[in-house]
């Protein structure tokens, strides 16, 4: 019988394991981005065009390439990562096949520029797998690698890819993972001659997370750090009150290394317990360290799974870890509920009966239905201009100026909306605010309320309006500045989560109109904000899901001074 099989050639080898290694203008990124981590890049830029589908191009300032590697580089299973099979235990790389760089000149036009800093720089172009020119170039130390017309000589390949906006959201997320990755590294990320992403380096992760997921998402997490037997767990979870259905944002590590694990984010969720709504999906960032010989890399032909050899242990690790810093969260967590403290702790001397305190208010008009005026005679301090100090009998207490403002502010605004409407201020000037498209759409879409909270703003030509009468909630309200900054935050959907309009207007009123962190106050106006804020119906958190109180109880003093 004749011979039937045939070793094939390495070209359609290579666009085979292409097949694996790149689906998709984001595995393009993904590569190109680790190579350059690998190098040891302070500064990685990558520009995309058309999502992708016309150029890739990632540039770094690593150790580059001198002639002869760049060459070898793009030959499958050229690594200078790994030397033997042995190597592949604890490898601290991304890469280490040798197959990321042929894979992707395989289906594509591919530029690589690159430089050692100490030999002359190289410059070389592959069409389709095929080394086309090496050539003398002038460049810095570091590479960069230019992809275009991906797919082009696999047309099947290029019809599966979707949209642009669809592959542009793919490549973000995989640049987003690795720069969680790298808070150290600066990443710019220029799509369509737009920055899209731009942060620095020199991080510490907590900043990284806020310039990748936003400051606001960011400021919603609460930090993990837990260990049990073989496994360490560090990273953030965000807190129970803020978790959403939708739009949660998930990462994990294995000893720094990316990876997706549905399982182990359900182990995470399991950790919340009754603590979140079923149906929330709470954001996380979970960074577990093992021994290396205790996780396989190298099983996912992408590199986006890894096999744990103690599968049971490490979900049960990292239940636990949520556990302990959601129950850290409680420990540290608010005191007070109106019946704590204006009921017992009046009897203890605290709180004492008397109708001196209105008139010393500038801040805030005592509120009306306060039939028993309290005064609040604890020392009081004001620390960072941003925090209110005093001592309660189980501890002592923090509270935030701008939350417990705002949480003030929330309640009587939302009560004034809900009835008569709120009072305004007539300008004497009127004063003309120049809007963008997105504001004049908010300023549309929310001009009822804006009218019940007490703005009257009229269009004036062009995308100017003019604002004549504003509210006035407190004696250091900034009408103008509080307008332009809540239409600025509804145009930008900020709140989008709240899914009541109305409430949604107030929440971002009332992070705008209350006193800002930052700003003295005298101590008449920081007793009475006090006093306001316990006559709320005092949840734990403000608007954001931030804590308004923090209370160091006084038996972790005890314990952490040894006096128990
Ligand atoms: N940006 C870069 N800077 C310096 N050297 C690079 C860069 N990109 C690639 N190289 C070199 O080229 C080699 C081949 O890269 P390639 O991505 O194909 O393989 P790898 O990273 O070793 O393994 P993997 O296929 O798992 O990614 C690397 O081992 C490295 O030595
Ligand atoms: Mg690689």
């Amino acid at each position: 019988m004749a011979r039937r099989i045939a070793i094939l050639p390495d070209a359609v080898a290579d666009q085979i394991a292409a097949g694996e290694v790149v689906e998709r203008p984001a595995s393009v990124v993904k590569e190109l981005v680790e190579n350059a981590l690998d190098a040891g890049a302070r500064h990685v830029r990558v520009l995309l065009e058309h999502g992708g589908k016309t150029l890739i191009e990632v540039s770094d300032d690593g150790t580059g390439m001198g002639r002869e590697d760049a060459v070898l580089a793009l030959d499958r299973h050229a690594t200078s990562k790994i030397r033997s099979a042995a190597d592949l235990v604890g490898v601290s790389t991304f890469g280490f096949r040798g197959e990321a760089l042929p894979a992707i000149a395989s289906v594509s036009r591919l530029g690589l520029a690159t430089s050692d800093g100490e030999t002359e720089g190289s410059e070389l172009a592959v069409t389709g797998g095929r080394l086309e020119r090496v050539d003398p170039a002038a460049r810095q130390r570091g590479t960069t690698v230019t992809v275009r017309g991906l797919f082009f000589n696999t047309p099947a390949r290029r019809k599966f890819l979707r949209s642009t906006a669809s592959e542009t959201r793919a490549a973000h997320d995989a640049l987003a993972t690795l720069a969680l990755a790298h808070p150290g590294t600066a990443f710019e990320f220029e799509v369509d001659g737009v920055v899209r992403l731009h942060v620095p380096g020199g991080q510490t992760l907590v900043e990284r997370l806020a310039g990748v997921w936003g400051r606001e998402l960011a400021g919603t997490l609460v930090p993990v750090g837990y260990g049990a037997g073989a496994f360490r767990v560090e990273g953030f979870v965000q807190r129970p009150a803020d978790a959403k259905p939708t739009g949660r944002r998930t990462q994990l590590f294995v000893n720094g290394r990316p990876f997706k694990d549905p399982f182990l984010v359900r182990a995470a969720e399991a950790g919340y317990r009754s603590s979140i709504h079923p149906g929330d999906r709470p954001s996380l960032l979970l960074a577990v360290t093992v021994a290396p010989d205790a996780v396989d890399v190298n099983v996912h032909p992408a590199k986006l799974e890894v096999r744990f050899r103690d599968r049971i242990g490490v979900e049960r690790v990292v239940e636990e870890a949520v556990r302990d810093a959601l129950g850290r969260l409680e420990a540290a967590a608010p005191i007070g509920s109106r019946a704590g403290w204006a009921g017992s702790d009046r009897g203890a001397g605290r709180w004492e009966a008397s109708g001196d305190l209105g008139s010393q208010s500038e801040l805030l008009p005592a509120s009306a239905t306060d039939e028993e005026p309290a005064s609040f005679t604890a020392p009081l301090l004001q620390m960072f201009n941003t925090y209110l100090v005093y001592e309660a009998p189980d501890g002592i207490v923090i509270v935030d100026q701008h939350s417990a403002h705002e949480r003030v502010l929330y309640e009587r605004v939302m009560a004034q909306m809900r009835g008569s409407g709120c009072s305004a201020q007539r300008l004497l000037l009127p004063l003309a605010l120049e809007l963008t498209d997105e504001e004049l759409d908010a300023f549309e879409t929310y001009g009822e309320e804006i009218r019940a909270v007490g703005f009257e703003a009229e269009p004036f030509g062009g995308r100017a309006v003019a604002l004549h009468a504003v509210p006035a909630p407190h004696p250091r309200f900034d009408g103008g500045a509080c307008f332009r900054e809540t239409i600025a935050d509804l145009a930008r959907g900020r709140f989008g989560g709240w899914a009541n309009r109305l409430e949604r207007f107030v929440a971002t009123f009332a992070c705008r109109a209350a006193i800002k962190a930052g700003q003295p106050l005298s101590e008449p106006e920081m007793r009475q904000l006090l006093l306001q804020l316990f006559e709320t119906d005092l949840p734990p958190h403000d608007v954001h899901g931030r804590s308004t109180i923090v209370q160091l109880p006084r038996e972790e003093l005890e314990r952490r001074f040894g006096r128990r």
